[in-house]
């Protein structure tokens, strides 16, 4: 995730790109540039670090320019260094480009642009957008972004200024964000609207696949598709700044719990070509992954329970034996690791101590290390041997919830991608199963979508926001996401939780069971459904309040659960995804009725650099 700024006008470009771009730093902020047009020239600046980095570079030395863009980086493609910053220039310098997103088809393009004499300076995605368009250049800007842009697959937010067209800036969208500012003779362009709030109330949001262009006489939109005049009123936004960060979200947990579908979306883009999942970055040859007869999964918190759920799409569609562990219990035990041993790490952050430490323990012991992670140049992706990176942005709520989606996403990626090199499924299967992994985010927007299960969740919150015990129960895949509604429960809202395997239940925390004590019981379709119905038959029988997590279509369990969550039916191992979502969003309702603080919660951090 990146923002990306733009400014057209009367005013000196530069201070106001900054300005804007400090509003966007919660989209990444690992580099950051802008690029003016000064005197016939276009003069760019880029810095690692923080925005601060390139703003002390600016001091003293800004373009004298009135149009200009600009970018805070969040990298997804080549390492936060300043050759990858953007903006990109093509190969005259002409044309400068600012971009959000990912180009999915960008090595195929860049080899062809390579093959037309372009020549290349970084090693980003973007880049190629910008050759892209001085290959299409024929006279008329917007003619060469919007053909050039015809070529390209994946999700893009740009901004384009080019020397030969000085006082315009053109601007398009696909699956990433984008408005533009409407002022007196000026113009503004950025990712989030909070960015020009300064500057101008009049939004104009703009829509997927349409291209906009920014010049004296205002904005005008168009179809990237047809090339056809678009018409729409701007909005006149009344929210203040800090809210309008949220995107009009009570709560950034609310925001990041409903950017889920964008999360798995970016995570799985890229990655598969002609239905065969292409995953170089994560290093491993072919005879290396063959080779692999044992898989640690180590991580702590939320990151554990996805590496739950890794376990049994790593175990059903692999055949490897898969030992997960809690990276605290992992870093001072003596695991038995070798050269084919492959642990996983997962971290959102990249920067948890434990998890870290437990890396560096199966290290010592030649095992082939891989990061999970959601932070480009974060310590665990730099000592790993390879990386997957989840794509799924900055995350604010100290509480994870699109980084846990994201990440097993990016875990079902892997474990897919063992089994088609192993051959440990078929090639038909392994279509099917990614096709199914491609549907999960509409599946998840369904959820957040329909409006009468937000009303239940929100009845339920209401009913049981005051009691002092909760028991969440699963089993198979549904365990993993009973621990996590169990965490959320806890972090936010302070009441007691438990998350068990419901089989473990006569073993112990039945005793716990009574009315006062409401269960959760995750029981979506799948071979251990029925098991999990006698469970809640149990619970039930102490008089338990049971509330279940099930199947669309499932006609039974509204006989036996209080209350029923459906989500979209999904095969068994995928379910963890769409299954989550409601235990969220549970915990989030029950949290705001008692008045917490949702987003930082009381003694914890979001990520925890010591032990
Ligand atoms: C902290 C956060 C949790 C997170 C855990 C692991 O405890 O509050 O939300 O799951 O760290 O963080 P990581 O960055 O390694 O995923």
């Amino acid at each position: 995730m990146c923002g990306i700024v733009g400014y057209l006008g009367k005013r000196q470009a530069t201070p106001i790109l900054l300005d804007s771009l400090s509003k966007l730093e919660y989209r990444g902020y690992d580099s950051a540039g802008v690029a003016v047009i000064e005197d016939g020239k276009i003069r760019v600046t880029k810095k690692v670090g923080y925005l601060n980095q390139l703003k002390q570079a600016l001091k003293d030395d800004q373009a004298v320019g009135v149009t200009g863009i600009g970018h805070t980086r969040w990298a997804t493609h080549g390492a936060p260094n300043e050759v990858n910053a953007h903006p990109h220039l093509d190969c005259t310098g002409r044309i400068a480009v600012v971009h959000n997103g990912i180009i999915e088809n960008y090595l195929a393009l860049r080899e062809r642009l390579i093959e037309c004499g372009h020549t290349f300076k970084s090693d980003t995605d973007t880049e190629v957008l910008a050759h892209l368009f001085e290959e299409n250049y024929a006279g008329d800007l917007k003619q060469a972004v919007s053909n050039g842009l015809k070529e390209v697959e994946g999700s893009f937010a740009i901004a384009v200024i080019s020397l030969d067209d000085q006082d315009t800036i053109i601007a398009a969208r696909k699956d990433s964000p984008l408005i533009a500012g409407i002022g007196k003779g000026e113009s503004f362009l950025a990712s989030d609207i909070p960015a020009v709030l300064e500057y101008t109330r009049d939004i104009l949001v703009i829509e997927d696949n349409e291209l906009v262009v920014l010049n004296g006489s205002g904005v005008e939109l168009s179809s990237l598709i047809d090339g056809s005049t678009i018409k729409r009123e701007p909005i006149v936004v009344k929210w203040d700044v800090r809210s309008a960060e949220k995107s009009g979200y009570e709560d950034f947990m609310l925001k990041e719990i409903f950017e889920q579908p964008h999360a798995i979306r970016e995570t799985m883009m890229g990655r598969s070509y002609q239905g065969r999942l292409v995953l170089d970055e994560i290093k491993l040859s072919d005879k290396d992954i063959k080779a692999i007869d044992k898989v640690f999964v180590v991580a702590c918190g939320t990151s554990y329970h996805a590496g739950l759920v890794a376990k049994y799409a790593i175990e059903s569609w692999t055949r490897i034996p898969v030992e997960i562990d809690i990276a605290s219990e992992f870093r001072y035990r003596d695991p038995i690791l070798d050269d084919k041993t492959l642990m996983i790490s997962v971290s959102q952050s990249g920067e948890t101590a434990d998890t870290l430490a437990g890396m560096r323990h199966a290290k010592e012991q030649n095992a082939i290390v891989m990061a999970i992670t959601n932070v480009v140049g974060s310590t665990l992706s730099r000592e790993a041997d390879g990386v997957l990176y989840t794509h799924a942005g900055p995350e604010i709520g100290v509480a994870a919830t699109k980084t846990m989606v994201a990440q097993m996403m990016a875990l079902y990626l892997l474990a897919l991608y063992l089994a088609q090199v192993r051959k440990s499924i078929s090639l038909e299967g392994c279509r099917r199963i990614l096709r199914e992994l491609r549907g999960l985010d509409v599946m998840v927007q369904e959820i957040l979508d329909d409006e009468v299960e937000l009303g239940l969740i929100q009845q339920y919150a209401d009913k049981h926001f005051d009691k002092s015990d909760f028991l969440f129960i699963g089993r198979g895949v549904g365990y993993p996401v009973a621990l996590e509604g169990a965490l959320k429960l806890k972090e936010i809202s302070y009441i007691h939780a438990e998350g068990y395997a419901a089989g473990e239940l006569k073993h112990g925390p039945i005793a716990l069971v009574e009315p006062r004590v409401p269960v959760v019981a995750v029981a979506c379709e799948g071979h251990v459904y029925e098991k999990v119905l006698s469970n809640i038959h149990e619970v039930k029988a102490r008089g338990a309040n049971v509330c279940a997590v099930a199947s669309k279509g499932d006609k039974d369990i509204g006989k036996y659960a209080d209350e029923v969550l459906y989500v979209p039916r999904t095969s068994e191992i995928l379910s963890a995804v769409p299954a989550v979502v409601p235990l969220q969003l549970m915990s989030y309702y029950i949290a705001k009725k008692r008045g917490c603080n949702v987003d930082q919660p009381r003694n914890l951090a979001k990520s925890v650099t010591v032990e």
